[in-house]
């Protein structure tokens, strides 16, 4: 790599710069609630901290033309060393053969994190970016789900005494567990071709609102931890900790609206975008004609990207809905398969980008070394 001017570059020592930190303080976290007599679990967890306080160190003083692709590989060596290490920590505590304050989502979560951390530096050195509205649906399926997880173990370690803010906490935890079903739905729907339809527009302004709301919430909380003002077990640097997570959440979702923003706009249908107006003459043929090319030119509507609006859209159901009333679904599909079969060919000549969905087959154990061969 060492493409000074790559944004890719940019965006790889962003992710270490955050991540790094991250991966510091969940060493620390898991070593804070092992039980005491896990003394080679403990130190290990301190090694972790100290490998990534030192990582920490040389991420401040790289810059994308100068040290980045070693501290990149050095980063991954000592993350994917991690992933294995919370792995088993985690089979210890779900299978009962280990006590201690770790909650299991908690390692579980924690582990996510360093799975995410890992395939983003795979991804940004190996150039490999989804295409924009799969990588702000792929951020908003992990993030909310993160941010759901904190809002339950805020919940969980306030002082059950601090009625009013654990019924805040638990109150976010249903927001965020309904918004991540929700962006699942979307993940799922847009499959097909991802693209971004108004309501997956309407759904994120919904999503960065939450997402402000609740790292407001964590601020305010770090302030009463840090001054003795609340009762609970969080420690304040946990607090702080899911708060810039949260920050870190709305960075990424601007990150991925600017992209939107810049996509380049859809080619000119081949059909007129205006309905043209139909004259009143009697000849059925035209009028018939008229229903093809309306029913052709939603498939084109659907691709476009720039033009969409929750206005557009209706408009589209509108001009669907019209055409459907003189004749049979079975009689006007088999008339209009010819054409809209064609049109298919045209806009898919070249295949689809496979999506990049590594996170349910990545790493599922904690025996087998993992090799990663950047080509
Ligand atoms: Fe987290």
């Amino acid at each position: 790599m060492g493409n000074v001017g790559c944004p890719l570059n940019e965006l790889l020592l962003n992710e270490l710069r955050f991540w790094l930190r991250i991966m510091k303080e969940h060493a620390l976290f898991i070593r804070l609630g092992l039980p005491c007599n896990e003394t080679r679990l403990i130190q290990m967890a301190q090694d972790f901290e100290s490998r990534f306080a030192e990582l920490e160190e040389k991420s401040k003083a790289v810059s994308p033309g100068r040290g980045l692709d070693q501290l990149a590989n050095d980063s991954l060596k000592a993350v994917l060393e991690f992933i294995q290490y919370k792995t088993l920590v985690l089979d210890r505590i779900i299978e009962c053969r280990m006590g201690g304050a770790n909650y299991p989502l908690l390692i579980d979560h924690i582990r996510r994190e360093a799975i995410r951390f890992a395939i983003n530096i795979i991804r940004f050195r190996r150039g490999e970016l989804m295409t924009p509205t799969e990588e702000l649906i792929q951020d908003e399926v992990f993030w909310l789900r993160i941010m759901a997880d904190h809002a339950k173990f805020i919940a969980h370690l306030l002082d059950p005494s601090e009625r009013k803010f654990v019924c805040q906490a638990e109150m976010f935890s249903d927001t965020f567990d309904n918004l991540r079903c929700q962006s699942e739905d979307f993940e799922s729907m847009l499959e097909i071709t991802p693209r971004p339809i108004p309501s997956l527009l309407r759904f994120t302004a919904e999503v960065k609102e939450a997402g402000t709301e609740i790292r407001n919430f964590k601020a305010a909380a770090t302030q009463l931890l840090t001054n003795c003002k609340i009762l609970s077990l969080i420690p304040p640097l946990l607090a702080d900790h899911v708060r810039r997570e949260a920050e870190k959440f709305l960075m990424d979702l601007d990150r991925d609206l600017r992209m939107l923003k810049q996509m380049p706009a859809p080619s000119a249908p081949p059909c007129a975008t205006s309905p043209p107006v139909l004259e009143n003459t009697g000849d059925v043929s035209q009028e018939e004609s008229l229903k093809k090319s309306d029913n052709t030119g939603l498939h084109e509507k659907e691709q476009g990207t720039e033009t969409l609006s929750p206005t557009d859209a209706e408009q589209t159901t509108e001009s669907f809905a019209e055409t459907g009333g003189s004749k049979t679904f079975a009689e006007s599909s088999a008339e209009i398969s010819e054409t809209v079969a064609e049109k298919l060919k045209e806009d898919f000549a070249a295949p689809l980008q496979p999506i990049y969905r590594p996170k349910k087959t990545f790493f599922t154990g904690n025996t087998t070394q993992v090799k990663i061969n950047f080509k």
